[in-house]
């Protein structure tokens, strides 16, 4: 499973991109909110970090107005993916994006017969919420589960799982197990992937251990 941050603070991916284990980075209009920079400036930067996709998203509603918001957003970068939110006018708009050679990243999906849509109209990847699911008593994880099996049901369709609204280590886990292809996690849970406290506590009993023999490696 690829792994993308979804964050627009640069210090973060910077910090997260010299791990090397990001895949890819997601934006969103709130995110960049709140960076408090422009949106063109901060997707370059974050472009020059990342060699993966970088999802910008459009705030045009209507067809036409997203077109015209897709075509300065993709000429930032050539790793910019489009983002779109799963409505009459984002679908349209990913199906000409898409044929236009774009990457597209469909948004704000919430039902397995919405990422049908978005994969028949040539997503590159389709974003379910998982979090805002579970926010409202649902089971977020299941849809990820519907999506695998509908898209693994039928080769044509191409489009990739990215796991959104991820909010705890737990859901990095089923995502994964669910077969997404993607999870764009927060910094906080990406780092905290790291943590264990046997860990913590296992490395301290070595390290007193082997101060004990006097030792030298080098
Ligand atoms: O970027 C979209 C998604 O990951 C947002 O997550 O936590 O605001 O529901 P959240």
């Amino acid at each position: 499973m690829k792994f993308f941050v979804d964050t627009a603070d640069i210090a973060e991916i910077r910090e997260l991109a010299a791990l090397g284990l990001l895949d890819g980075v997601t934006t969103n209009p709130t995110l960049i909110a709140k960076s408090g920079r422009p949106i063109k400036d901060v997707i370059k930067e974050i472009c020059a970090t990342v060699e993966g996709p970088v999802s910008a998203e459009v705030a045009a509603t209507d067809y036409d107005g997203m077109m015209r918001e897709a075509a300065p957003l993709a000429a930032i970068a050539t790793n910019v993916t489009i983002k779109v939110p799963l409505t009459i006018d984002g679908i349209k708009a990913c199906r000409a994006l898409s044929k236009d050679g774009h990457k597209v990243n469909v948004t704000l999906c919430f039902s397995a017969t919405q990422a049908l849509l978005a994969a028949k109209a040539g997503a590159t990847f389709i974003s379910p919420f998982v979090g805002r699911l579970d926010d409202i008593g649902l089971d977020g994880m299941e849809l990820i589960r519907e999506i695998r099996q509908i898209y693994d049901n039928y080769d044509h369709l191409k489009t990739e799982i990215l796991a959104a609204s991820i909010r705890s280590n737990l859901h990095v886990k089923q995502a994964a197990m669910a077969g997404a292809d993607v999870a764009t996690i927060p910094p906080a849970i990406l780092k905290g992937l790291f943590n264990h406290p046997l860990t913590d506590k296992g490395l301290a009993s070595f390290l007193a251990d082997w101060k004990k023999t006097g030792q030298s490696i080098t």
